[in-house]
């Protein structure tokens, strides 16, 4: 036999010397849900080890993440219901808790990195991410409420916007907003290639945030198509984006890979609440072991291409990193 694969995986030095990826907390961004209030850590009961935080533990829970080396936050709030409205008004609103908690987030931790939320459906009372009109989702009636919610959170602080809500053209008309407003500086990643996805559950739990009537298929992407993701990265770049996002990501692997080939763009991959959720439910049945499973479902993330990962695994996988835990 002239080709013996199996030499090069004889002894960990050898594996060790080979290896073709690696994750470190540094390719983390965290995705935490912030409630408005006072002593509040409340789980998700679809989402174990996942909190809504309000701002005074929020903190605290901050300064630990940052000191295992998860740097970037992207942070999303838990609104009451009575503060929703049609046009999403709160969420520029004056008084809104999550702009006070990312400005608060920014003074305490001026070298973290803080990523915001932009799409109406946290703030709207039919729970669509567009302005709804006899059922149909408006798509240039909404671009200029997402162009004040990004203002609004660059303002606050935000390092980086992410728009989430799917709507066609909406990369440029913020772009515009936000340098029209002087926040030249300000990143937008886009939800690229957003799914319209199952694996949304737990996160609508999370905020309460589910549409009141109908589904997300007139926006969200359909998860058959990997071409159609292509044209919305082309139009992404050409509209002003910084980086790109898969998302869900661990179904949606080739997706990535794909984006990864045709931009020049980083590209990140949002490793959603359900992808979460199941791998947590096998772990708390005993049928998986969680600090192997775990790391090798991110680690497929950044084999696909994805240079950062969006995951509520993200603290767990910070510190077993510190204690020395992950072994490939
Ligand atoms: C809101 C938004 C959603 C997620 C991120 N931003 C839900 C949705 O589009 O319904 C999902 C994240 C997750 O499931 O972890 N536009």
């Amino acid at each position: 036999m002239l080709s013996r694969p199996r030499r090069n995986r004889k002894n960990g030095p050898i594996r060790d010397m080979v290896r073709e990826t690696f994750i470190t907390p540094q390719h983390l961004i965290y995705p935490m849900f912030v409630v408005d209030g006072k002593g509040i850590k409340d789980e998700v009961s679809s989402l174990p080890n996942n909190f809504r935080f309000s701002k005074d533990l929020l903190l605290k829970e901050i300064e630990e993440c940052m000191n295992l080396g998860i740097k970037t936050f992207d942070l999303f709030p838990a609104v009451d219901e009575h503060l929703k409205d049609k046009t999403a008004t709160y969420s520029w609103a004056e008084d809104n808790f999550y702009l006070d908690i990312i400005a608060d987030v920014k003074k305490h931790f001026p070298e973290s990195c803080i990523m915001t939320d932009v799409a109406m459906d946290p703030y709207s009372s039919d729970g669509h991410d567009g302005l709804v009109e006899n059922g149909a989702i408006l798509n240039d009636e909404t671009l200029p409420i997402l162009g004040k919610m990004s203002v609004a959170q660059a303002q606050a602080g935000a390092d980086i916007i992410g728009p989430s809500d799917m709507m066609d053209g909406r990369v440029e008309f913020i772009r515009q907003s936000l340098d029209d407003a002087g926040f030249d500086e300000v990143s937008i990643m886009s939800y690229t290639a957003k799914y319209a996805s199952a694996y949304y559950g737990p996160f609508r739990d999370a905020l309460n945030s589910a549409p009141k009537s109908g589904d997300k298929k007139t926006y969200q992407m359909d998860p058959a198509n990997i071409r159609e993701a292509v044209r919305e990265a082309e139009l992404d770049e050409l509209e002003g984006a910084d980086m790109l996002m898969v998302k869900p990501a661990l179904c949606y692997l080739d997706v990535i890979q794909k984006l990864k080939q045709t931009s020049s763009l980083p590209i990140t991959a949002y490793n959603v609440s359900g992808e979460c959720a199941m791998l947590y439910a096998a772990c708390q049945n005993g049928w998986l072991d969680y600090e192997r499973a775990m790391p090798e479902m991110l680690l497929s993330m950044r084999r696909a291409g994805a240079d950062a990962i969006l995951t509520y695994f993200a603290k767990d996988f910070a510190k077993l990193y510190k204690e020395n835990k992950i072994k490939w």
